[in-house]
């Protein structure tokens, strides 16, 4: 993807590779978390290239500012950001209670932190299990939650950042399949309780998006990219921008009436088969 300007996309002039118009979300205040690093560094740069102001939390402050002064050198703008961890009550209330100083109001917020690792059920420790279950669907909870008095001020939209074994089954990633499952279920539950605050709250489930975390801790291993890929039936392995504009999209006006919706955006991938069964199979004999 290139790093400036106009091109033109599938016939479509576009800015960064963004179908959006500039200005989409111009002056619009945007929390995601998980924001420095992988897909959130992504969504991070996309909203600010849209007119958004960024605030992003995670737990490491260095790849907080590393985030922070790429995105300047990127995008010229700059963002607010706050070390945070998603599995700290107070942590999280610290940090919504910062962005409420700060802006009054949040118009975004993008469910992104997450946590994973493969290991068959049998093998998995009590701590493994609550450490992923824990960012994953209780983080959801938290920061929707502490987010919510500031998200219904002028209504708003959240987006959960899934993955499409949330509905089937997650073979050797146990703990982040039933997690993401809670989080698909509470989607839906909020978007019909906060309705009537005008919060949209949707899901986004990538498929295959090759991040350094993803090629770290999942998918090390170049033949088993070039497996997935094969599953693949339109598109291949996903960019991070083309994840961006999905979320872009579920947060735009062209979205006002979805709400409790998942938007599948795996090229297809699910529908053919689970993506890490017949791979765990062969590794964990
Ligand atoms: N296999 C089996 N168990 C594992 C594991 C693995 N690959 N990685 C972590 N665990 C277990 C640990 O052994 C520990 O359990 P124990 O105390 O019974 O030994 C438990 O999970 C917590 O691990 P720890 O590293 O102490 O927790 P943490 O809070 O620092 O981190 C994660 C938890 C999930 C965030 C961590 O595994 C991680 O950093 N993963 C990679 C980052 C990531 O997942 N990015 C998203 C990619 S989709």
């Amino acid at each position: 993807m290139p790093e400036g300007g106009l091109y033109v996309v599938k016939g479509v002039l576009c800015m960064n590779g963004s179908v959006f118009k500039e200005e989409l979300f111009k002056g619009k205040k945007v929390f995601i978390t998980g924001g420095a690093t992988g897909m959130g560094l992504g969504f991070s740069r996309a909203f600010l290239e849209h007119g958004a102001n960024v605030f992003i939390a995670s737990r490491n402050a260095e790849r907080l500012e590393l985030a922070s002064e790429k995105l300047k050198e990127l995008t010229g703008k700059s963002i607010l950001w706050k070390v945070m961890d998603v599995r700290e009550e107070s942590s999280v209330e610290e940090a919504v209670g910062f962005i409420e100083q700060e802006w009054g109001s949040i118009d975004v917020v993008v469910n992104n932190a997450a946590g994973n690792f493969f290991c068959p059920i049998e093998n998995l420790s009590e701590n493994g299990w609550r450490a992923v279950v824990d960012i994953v669907l209780d983080g959801t909870f938290r920061v929707s939650k502490k987010c919510f008095p500031l998200l219904k001020q002028n209504g708003g939209s959240i987006v959960n950042i899934i993955a499409n074994y949330a509905w089937s089954a997650a073979p050797y990633v146990g703990h982040s399949g039933a997690a993401k499952a809670g989080v698909l279920n509470l989607t839906r539950t909020l978007a019909l309780e906060w309705g009537r605050h005008n919060i949209r709250v949707n899901a986004m489930c990538p498929g295959v998006v090759l991040t350094e975390g993803v090629k770290k801790n999942l998918l090390g291993d170049e033949s088993i990219i070039e497996r997935l890929e094969n599953d693949i039936p339109i598109g291949g392995i996903a960019s991070v921008e083309q994840m961006a504009q999905q979320v872009l999209y579920l947060c735009s006006p062209a979205a006002d009436v979805i709400t409790g919706e998942v938007l599948v955006a795996d090229g297809g991938q699910s529908l053919v088969g689970n993506m890490f069964y017949s791979l765990g199979k062969e590794f964990y004999k």
